[in-house]
Protein backbone atom coordinates (compact mmCIF):
# COMPACT_ATOMS: atom_id res chain seq x y z
CA UNK A 1 0.00 0.00 0.00
CA UNK A 2 3.17 2.28 0.13
CA UNK A 3 2.54 3.89 -3.39
CA UNK A 4 -1.10 4.90 -3.75
CA UNK A 5 -2.05 5.43 -7.41
CA UNK A 6 -5.63 7.80 -7.63
CA UNK A 7 -7.15 7.53 -11.12
CA UNK A 8 -8.80 9.97 -13.56
CA UNK A 9 -12.84 9.56 -12.43
CA UNK A 10 -15.63 8.05 -15.24
CA UNK A 11 -12.19 6.78 -16.66
CA UNK A 12 -11.05 3.48 -17.66
CA UNK A 13 -8.40 4.27 -14.41
CA UNK A 14 -10.96 5.53 -12.10
CA UNK A 15 -10.38 4.75 -8.40
CA UNK A 16 -14.07 3.90 -7.04
CA UNK A 17 -15.83 4.24 -4.10
CA UNK A 18 -19.12 3.16 -3.21
CA UNK A 19 -20.65 5.04 -0.13
CA UNK A 20 -23.80 3.07 1.37
CA UNK A 21 -25.77 5.75 3.41
CA UNK A 22 -25.37 9.20 1.70
CA UNK A 23 -26.77 11.86 4.77
CA UNK A 24 -24.89 14.82 5.97
CA UNK A 25 -21.67 12.82 6.63
CA UNK A 26 -21.51 10.68 3.94
CA UNK A 27 -22.03 14.34 1.91
CA UNK A 28 -18.83 15.26 3.48
CA UNK A 29 -16.69 11.86 3.11
CA UNK A 30 -17.91 12.43 -0.89
CA UNK A 31 -17.13 16.10 -1.09
CA UNK A 32 -13.18 14.97 0.59
CA UNK A 33 -13.07 11.61 -1.87
CA UNK A 34 -13.82 14.56 -5.03
CA UNK A 35 -11.11 16.77 -4.04
CA UNK A 36 -8.98 13.60 -4.68
CA UNK A 37 -10.09 12.70 -7.95
CA UNK A 38 -11.91 9.69 -6.76
CA UNK A 39 -15.13 8.29 -8.55
CA UNK A 40 -18.20 7.96 -6.06
CA UNK A 41 -21.53 6.43 -6.11
CA UNK A 42 -23.67 7.27 -3.25
CA UNK A 43 -26.66 5.01 -2.46
CA UNK A 44 -29.52 5.69 0.03
CA UNK A 45 -32.80 4.68 0.76
CA UNK A 46 -34.37 8.11 -0.88
CA UNK A 47 -33.73 10.06 -3.48
CA UNK A 48 -31.95 13.34 -3.30
CA UNK A 49 -30.42 12.27 -0.22
CA UNK A 50 -27.77 15.13 0.62
CA UNK A 51 -24.53 12.97 -0.70
CA UNK A 52 -26.71 11.81 -3.77
CA UNK A 53 -26.41 15.58 -4.87
CA UNK A 54 -22.39 16.01 -4.73
CA UNK A 55 -21.42 12.24 -6.42
CA UNK A 56 -20.65 10.90 -9.78
CA UNK A 57 -23.89 8.27 -9.83
CA UNK A 58 -26.39 8.06 -7.10
CA UNK A 59 -28.89 5.02 -6.19
CA UNK A 60 -31.57 4.52 -4.09
CA UNK A 61 -32.35 1.08 -2.87
CA UNK A 62 -32.98 -0.86 0.19
CA UNK A 63 -29.60 -1.48 2.16
CA UNK A 64 -30.69 -3.59 3.77
CA UNK A 65 -32.00 -6.02 1.04
CA UNK A 66 -29.04 -8.12 0.49
CA UNK A 67 -29.85 -9.10 -2.75
CA UNK A 68 -30.40 -5.96 -3.90
CA UNK A 69 -27.62 -4.69 -2.43
CA UNK A 70 -25.22 -7.07 -4.17
CA UNK A 71 -26.92 -6.49 -7.70
CA UNK A 72 -25.76 -2.78 -6.89
CA UNK A 73 -22.19 -3.88 -6.15
CA UNK A 74 -22.15 -5.98 -9.05
CA UNK A 75 -22.98 -3.56 -11.43
CA UNK A 76 -20.75 -0.34 -10.05
CA UNK A 77 -17.59 -2.68 -9.26
CA UNK A 78 -16.42 -0.06 -6.80
CA UNK A 79 -12.73 -0.42 -5.57
CA UNK A 80 -14.24 0.16 -1.90
CA UNK A 81 -17.27 0.48 -0.07
CA UNK A 82 -17.47 2.90 2.99
CA UNK A 83 -20.48 2.33 5.34
CA UNK A 84 -22.07 5.64 6.28
CA UNK A 85 -25.19 3.96 8.85
CA UNK A 86 -25.80 0.95 10.53
CA UNK A 87 -28.98 -0.49 8.75
CA UNK A 88 -27.34 -2.50 6.21
CA UNK A 89 -27.34 -6.17 4.98
CA UNK A 90 -23.93 -6.67 6.93
CA UNK A 91 -23.95 -10.65 6.47
CA UNK A 92 -23.81 -9.73 2.39
CA UNK A 93 -20.99 -6.99 3.00
CA UNK A 94 -19.07 -10.19 5.01
CA UNK A 95 -19.37 -12.64 1.77
CA UNK A 96 -18.64 -10.09 -0.75
CA UNK A 97 -15.77 -8.89 1.37
CA UNK A 98 -14.74 -13.07 1.15
CA UNK A 99 -14.80 -12.57 -2.31
CA UNK A 100 -11.68 -10.74 -2.13
CA UNK A 101 -12.62 -8.04 -5.20
CA UNK A 102 -13.50 -5.35 -3.06
CA UNK A 103 -12.33 -3.42 -0.26
CA UNK A 104 -15.00 -2.54 2.88
CA UNK A 105 -13.88 0.05 5.28
CA UNK A 106 -13.17 -0.96 8.07
CA UNK A 107 -14.02 -4.07 7.57
CA UNK A 108 -17.17 -5.96 6.86
CA UNK A 109 -16.90 -7.61 10.43
CA UNK A 110 -16.86 -4.28 11.99
CA UNK A 111 -19.77 -3.01 10.20
CA UNK A 112 -21.62 -5.95 11.74
CA UNK A 113 -20.68 -5.97 14.93
CA UNK A 114 -21.36 -2.43 15.87
CA UNK A 115 -24.85 -2.76 13.70
CA UNK A 116 -26.14 -4.61 16.65
CA UNK A 117 -25.38 -2.80 20.38
CA UNK A 118 -25.45 -6.40 21.88
CA UNK A 119 -22.13 -7.33 19.30
CA UNK A 120 -19.88 -4.61 20.39
CA UNK A 121 -20.94 -4.74 23.59
CA UNK A 122 -20.12 -8.26 24.21
CA UNK A 123 -17.00 -7.93 23.00
CA UNK A 124 -16.11 -4.73 24.47
CA UNK A 125 -16.75 -6.37 27.88
CA UNK A 126 -16.46 -9.83 27.51
CA UNK A 127 -13.52 -10.24 25.40
CA UNK A 128 -11.56 -7.39 25.80
CA UNK A 129 -12.52 -6.49 29.23
CA UNK A 130 -12.84 -3.13 29.34
CA UNK A 131 -15.06 -1.01 31.81
CA UNK A 132 -18.61 -0.53 30.68
CA UNK A 133 -22.16 -0.14 32.25
CA UNK A 134 -23.52 -3.13 34.20
CA UNK A 135 -26.18 -4.56 31.46
CA UNK A 136 -28.48 -7.34 30.41
CA UNK A 137 -30.27 -8.54 26.64
CA UNK A 138 -34.34 -9.20 27.02
CA UNK A 139 -36.43 -10.14 24.35
CA UNK A 140 -39.97 -10.25 25.94
CA UNK A 141 -41.43 -7.86 28.83
CA UNK A 142 -41.12 -10.25 31.39
CA UNK A 143 -37.25 -10.81 30.78
CA UNK A 144 -37.03 -6.67 30.72
CA UNK A 145 -38.67 -6.63 34.37
CA UNK A 146 -36.26 -9.86 35.21
CA UNK A 147 -33.20 -7.80 33.74
CA UNK A 148 -33.89 -3.83 35.21
CA UNK A 149 -34.59 -5.72 38.57
CA UNK A 150 -31.32 -7.47 38.00
CA UNK A 151 -28.81 -3.90 36.80
CA UNK A 152 -31.25 -1.64 39.46
CA UNK A 153 -32.87 1.45 38.55
CA UNK A 154 -32.23 4.37 37.47
CA UNK A 155 -31.33 1.93 34.17
CA UNK A 156 -31.09 3.28 30.44
CA UNK A 157 -33.18 0.81 27.53
CA UNK A 158 -31.98 0.72 24.19
CA UNK A 159 -33.29 -2.21 21.41
CA UNK A 160 -30.51 -3.49 20.27
CA UNK A 161 -30.90 -2.32 16.45
CA UNK A 162 -31.35 1.30 16.87
CA UNK A 163 -29.49 4.83 16.74
CA UNK A 164 -29.85 8.17 17.74
CA UNK A 165 -31.72 7.78 20.42
CA UNK A 166 -34.40 6.31 19.03
CA UNK A 167 -36.52 4.06 21.12
CA UNK A 168 -34.30 4.86 24.42
CA UNK A 169 -35.54 5.74 27.94
CA UNK A 170 -34.01 6.20 31.08
CA UNK A 171 -36.25 4.02 33.93
CA UNK A 172 -36.68 5.35 37.04
CA UNK A 173 -38.36 2.87 38.65
CA UNK A 174 -40.50 -0.65 38.71
CA UNK A 175 -43.43 1.18 37.33
CA UNK A 176 -41.69 2.84 34.11
CA UNK A 177 -41.01 -0.70 32.88
CA UNK A 178 -44.03 -1.26 30.51
CA UNK A 179 -43.35 1.99 28.93
CA UNK A 180 -39.86 1.39 27.83
CA UNK A 181 -40.36 -1.92 26.27
CA UNK A 182 -43.20 -0.55 24.25
CA UNK A 183 -41.52 2.57 23.41
CA UNK A 184 -38.01 0.28 22.79
CA UNK A 185 -40.24 -1.88 20.04
CA UNK A 186 -41.49 1.15 18.33
CA UNK A 187 -37.83 2.25 17.90
CA UNK A 188 -35.84 -0.78 16.90
CA UNK A 189 -34.73 -0.88 13.52
CA UNK A 190 -35.13 -4.30 12.75
CA UNK A 191 -35.16 -7.03 15.39
CA UNK A 192 -38.40 -5.73 17.02
CA UNK A 193 -38.55 -7.15 20.91
CA UNK A 194 -34.60 -7.41 21.95
CA UNK A 195 -33.19 -4.60 24.41
CA UNK A 196 -30.20 -4.10 25.84
CA UNK A 197 -30.80 -2.93 29.80
CA UNK A 198 -27.65 -0.53 30.80
CA UNK A 199 -27.03 0.18 34.46
CA UNK A 200 -27.47 4.11 34.18
CA UNK A 201 -23.77 6.03 34.71
CA UNK A 202 -23.63 8.98 36.59
CA UNK A 203 -20.96 10.64 34.42
CA UNK A 204 -18.99 14.12 34.81
CA UNK A 205 -19.05 14.40 30.73
CA UNK A 206 -19.08 12.55 27.57
CA UNK A 207 -16.24 12.25 24.99
CA UNK A 208 -16.21 10.46 21.65
CA UNK A 209 -12.44 10.17 21.19
CA UNK A 210 -11.54 10.15 16.86
CA UNK A 211 -9.49 7.46 16.28
CA UNK A 212 -7.88 7.17 12.60
CA UNK A 213 -6.12 3.73 12.06
CA UNK A 214 -4.31 4.63 8.19
CA UNK A 215 -1.23 3.35 6.71
CA UNK A 216 2.45 5.17 7.95
CA UNK A 217 5.22 5.32 6.16
CA UNK A 218 6.65 1.39 6.48
CA UNK A 219 3.25 -0.03 5.27
CA UNK A 220 2.49 -1.16 8.92
CA UNK A 221 -1.24 0.54 9.87
CA UNK A 222 -0.84 3.18 12.58
CA UNK A 223 -3.55 4.22 15.32
CA UNK A 224 -3.53 7.91 15.49
CA UNK A 225 -5.81 9.99 17.58
CA UNK A 226 -7.83 13.39 17.38
CA UNK A 227 -8.17 15.73 20.30
CA UNK A 228 -11.02 14.47 23.02
CA UNK A 229 -14.54 15.96 21.67
CA UNK A 230 -17.26 16.98 24.42
CA UNK A 231 -21.22 16.92 23.64
CA UNK A 232 -24.75 17.19 24.64
CA UNK A 233 -27.08 14.38 24.21
CA UNK A 234 -30.73 14.53 24.21
CA UNK A 235 -33.05 11.88 24.45
CA UNK A 236 -29.90 10.18 23.35
CA UNK A 237 -28.91 12.76 20.03
CA UNK A 238 -26.72 14.97 19.76
CA UNK A 239 -27.44 19.22 20.11
CA UNK A 240 -23.68 20.48 20.44
CA UNK A 241 -20.35 19.53 20.61
CA UNK A 242 -17.23 21.48 21.00
CA UNK A 243 -13.03 20.38 20.86
CA UNK A 244 -10.75 19.51 22.59
CA UNK A 245 -12.57 18.85 25.41
CA UNK A 246 -10.60 19.91 28.65
CA UNK A 247 -9.67 16.49 30.38
CA UNK A 248 -6.88 14.90 33.63
CA UNK A 249 -3.73 13.32 31.64
CA UNK A 250 -4.93 10.17 32.92
CA UNK A 251 -8.59 10.00 32.06
CA UNK A 252 -7.14 10.91 28.69
CA UNK A 253 -4.66 8.12 28.50
CA UNK A 254 -7.35 5.84 29.71
CA UNK A 255 -9.43 6.91 27.32
CA UNK A 256 -6.71 6.64 24.37
CA UNK A 257 -6.03 3.24 25.62
CA UNK A 258 -9.72 2.17 25.21
CA UNK A 259 -9.95 3.49 22.06
CA UNK A 260 -6.14 1.72 20.68
CA UNK A 261 -7.81 -1.56 22.07
CA UNK A 262 -11.49 -1.59 20.46
CA UNK A 263 -9.71 -0.32 16.66
CA UNK A 264 -7.24 -2.78 17.10
CA UNK A 265 -9.87 -5.23 17.14
CA UNK A 266 -12.41 -3.93 14.59
CA UNK A 267 -9.14 -3.68 12.12
CA UNK A 268 -9.07 -2.06 8.71
CA UNK A 269 -8.88 1.18 8.15
CA UNK A 270 -10.45 4.53 8.44
CA UNK A 271 -12.30 6.74 11.22
CA UNK A 272 -13.96 5.97 14.33
CA UNK A 273 -15.82 7.68 16.88
CA UNK A 274 -15.46 5.89 20.01
CA UNK A 275 -18.34 7.09 22.86
CA UNK A 276 -16.45 7.39 26.29
CA UNK A 277 -18.56 8.42 29.85
CA UNK A 278 -15.81 10.23 32.42
CA UNK A 279 -16.17 11.07 35.79
CA UNK A 280 -12.67 11.73 37.02
CA UNK A 281 -10.16 10.12 36.19
CA UNK A 282 -12.88 6.74 35.84
CA UNK A 283 -13.65 6.14 31.48
CA UNK A 284 -16.28 3.80 30.61
CA UNK A 285 -16.64 2.50 27.00
CA UNK A 286 -19.69 2.78 25.81
CA UNK A 287 -20.20 2.39 22.08
CA UNK A 288 -18.25 3.11 19.09
CA UNK A 289 -18.96 3.83 14.90
CA UNK A 290 -16.82 2.28 12.46
CA UNK A 291 -16.52 5.45 10.76
CA UNK A 292 -16.63 9.69 10.74
CA UNK A 293 -19.16 10.39 13.76
CA UNK A 294 -21.96 13.15 14.20
CA UNK A 295 -20.23 15.03 17.15
CA UNK A 296 -17.51 15.05 14.78
CA UNK A 297 -18.57 17.56 12.49
CA UNK A 298 -17.02 20.30 14.83
CA UNK A 299 -13.86 19.70 13.15
CA UNK A 300 -14.83 20.83 10.17
CA UNK A 301 -13.48 24.00 11.37
CA UNK A 302 -11.22 22.97 13.96
CA UNK A 303 -8.57 20.34 12.74
CA UNK A 304 -6.54 20.89 9.99
CA UNK A 305 -8.08 18.16 8.10
CA UNK A 306 -11.54 17.18 9.13
CA UNK A 307 -12.67 13.70 10.05
CA UNK A 308 -14.35 13.42 6.61
CA UNK A 309 -11.05 14.00 5.05
CA UNK A 310 -9.31 12.14 7.58
CA UNK A 311 -11.63 9.05 6.55
CA UNK A 312 -11.50 10.11 3.11
CA UNK A 313 -7.40 9.80 3.43
CA UNK A 314 -7.14 6.75 5.78
CA UNK A 315 -9.10 4.69 3.08
CA UNK A 316 -7.53 5.32 0.19
CA UNK A 317 -4.08 3.80 1.87
CA UNK A 318 -2.78 7.96 2.30
CA UNK A 319 -1.47 9.89 5.53
CA UNK A 320 -3.27 11.12 8.15
CA UNK A 321 -2.90 14.31 9.65
CA UNK A 322 -5.35 15.02 13.24
CA UNK A 323 -3.65 18.38 14.03
CA UNK A 324 -5.95 20.63 15.89
CA UNK A 325 -5.92 24.22 14.73
CA UNK A 326 -8.02 26.08 16.60
CA UNK A 327 -10.71 25.49 19.68
CA UNK A 328 -14.35 25.40 17.96
CA UNK A 329 -17.90 24.16 18.79
CA UNK A 330 -20.97 22.73 16.71
CA UNK A 331 -24.54 23.38 17.21
CA UNK A 332 -27.42 21.35 15.56
CA UNK A 333 -29.61 23.23 13.17
CA UNK A 334 -33.24 21.52 13.58
CA UNK A 335 -36.25 21.46 10.71
CA UNK A 336 -38.57 22.32 13.13
CA UNK A 337 -41.69 21.61 10.84
CA UNK A 338 -42.61 18.26 9.08
CA UNK A 339 -42.73 19.65 5.65
CA UNK A 340 -40.79 19.02 2.38
CA UNK A 341 -38.71 21.46 0.64
CA UNK A 342 -38.44 23.63 3.31
CA UNK A 343 -36.40 27.16 3.48
CA UNK A 344 -34.64 28.74 5.61
CA UNK A 345 -34.33 32.73 7.10
CA UNK A 346 -31.42 34.16 8.55
CA UNK A 347 -28.08 32.67 7.43
CA UNK A 348 -26.63 36.37 6.93
CA UNK A 349 -27.26 36.83 10.58
CA UNK A 350 -25.78 33.98 11.53
CA UNK A 351 -22.57 34.03 9.73
CA UNK A 352 -22.10 37.45 11.20
CA UNK A 353 -21.76 35.75 13.89
CA UNK A 354 -17.84 36.12 14.81
CA UNK A 355 -15.68 32.91 13.30
CA UNK A 356 -18.97 31.08 12.61
CA UNK A 357 -20.02 29.07 9.41
CA UNK A 358 -22.99 26.93 8.61
CA UNK A 359 -23.59 23.73 6.99
CA UNK A 360 -27.11 23.30 5.06
CA UNK A 361 -27.17 19.62 4.20
CA UNK A 362 -29.93 19.82 1.68
CA UNK A 363 -32.03 16.83 3.04
CA UNK A 364 -35.49 17.06 0.98
CA UNK A 365 -37.97 16.73 3.82
CA UNK A 366 -37.53 18.21 7.25
CA UNK A 367 -39.24 16.72 10.56
CA UNK A 368 -38.96 18.89 13.71
CA UNK A 369 -36.38 16.77 15.40
CA UNK A 370 -34.75 16.31 12.02
CA UNK A 371 -30.98 17.60 11.73
CA UNK A 372 -30.82 19.86 8.82
CA UNK A 373 -27.89 21.75 9.28
CA UNK A 374 -25.17 22.36 11.19
CA UNK A 375 -23.46 25.81 12.82
CA UNK A 376 -19.73 26.11 13.17
CA UNK A 377 -17.95 28.45 15.07
CA UNK A 378 -13.98 29.24 16.72
CA UNK A 379 -13.35 31.21 18.97
CA UNK A 380 -10.45 32.34 22.09
CA UNK A 381 -11.90 29.11 24.12
CA UNK A 382 -14.20 26.55 23.48
CA UNK A 383 -17.01 28.40 25.78
CA UNK A 384 -16.41 31.19 23.39
CA UNK A 385 -16.73 28.94 20.38
CA UNK A 386 -20.24 27.28 22.22
CA UNK A 387 -21.87 30.56 22.45
CA UNK A 388 -21.06 32.23 19.52
CA UNK A 389 -22.34 28.26 17.50
CA UNK A 390 -25.13 28.15 19.52
CA UNK A 391 -25.58 31.70 18.74
CA UNK A 392 -25.53 31.51 14.69
CA UNK A 393 -27.72 28.08 14.93
CA UNK A 394 -30.51 29.87 16.70
CA UNK A 395 -30.35 32.50 13.83
CA UNK A 396 -31.18 30.16 10.98
CA UNK A 397 -35.17 29.96 10.99
CA UNK A 398 -36.66 27.51 8.80
CA UNK A 399 -39.60 28.67 6.91
CA UNK A 400 -41.86 27.28 4.68
CA UNK A 401 -42.33 29.22 1.64
N1 LIG B 1 -25.64 3.62 30.46
C1 LIG B 1 -25.80 4.94 30.30
N2 LIG B 1 -25.67 5.77 31.35
C2 LIG B 1 -25.84 7.12 31.21
N3 LIG B 1 -26.15 7.71 30.05
C3 LIG B 1 -26.29 6.95 28.96
C4 LIG B 1 -26.11 5.52 29.01
N4 LIG B 1 -26.32 5.02 27.78
C5 LIG B 1 -26.59 6.08 27.00
N5 LIG B 1 -26.58 7.24 27.67
C6 LIG B 1 -26.81 8.59 27.10
O1 LIG B 1 -27.56 8.47 25.92
C7 LIG B 1 -26.77 8.85 24.78
C8 LIG B 1 -27.08 7.98 23.58
O2 LIG B 1 -26.79 6.64 23.88
P1 LIG B 1 -26.14 5.69 22.78
O3 LIG B 1 -24.94 6.36 22.23
O4 LIG B 1 -25.98 4.36 23.33
O5 LIG B 1 -27.35 5.68 21.75
P2 LIG B 1 -27.40 5.82 20.18
O6 LIG B 1 -28.82 5.65 19.83
O7 LIG B 1 -26.40 4.92 19.59
O8 LIG B 1 -26.99 7.29 19.93
P3 LIG B 1 -26.14 7.84 18.70
O9 LIG B 1 -26.53 7.05 17.51
O10 LIG B 1 -26.57 9.28 18.66
O11 LIG B 1 -24.72 7.68 19.12
C9 LIG B 1 -25.34 8.75 25.25
O12 LIG B 1 -24.48 9.56 24.47
C10 LIG B 1 -25.48 9.22 26.71
O13 LIG B 1 -25.62 10.61 26.77
MG1 LIG C 1 -24.05 7.00 20.75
Amino acid sequence: MKNITLGTPLSPSATKVMLLGSGELGKEVIIALQRLGVEVVAVDRYENAPGHQVAHRAHVINMADGAALRALIEKEKPDVIVPEIEAIATDMLVQIEKEGKVRVIPTARAAQLTMNREGIRRLAAETLWLPTSPYKFADSLEEMIAATSAIGFPCIVKPVMSSSGKGQSKVDNAGEVKAAWDYAASGSRVNQGRVIVEGFIDFDYEITQLTVRAIGENGETETHFCEPIGHVQVHGDYVESWQPMAMSALALQRSRDTAKKVTDELGGLGIFGVELFVKGDQVWFSEVSPRPHDTGMVTMCTQRFNEFELHARAILGLPVDTTLRAPGASAVIYGQMDEKGIAFNGVADALRVPESDIRLFGKPESFKKRRMGVALANGKDTDEARTRAKLAASKVIPVKL
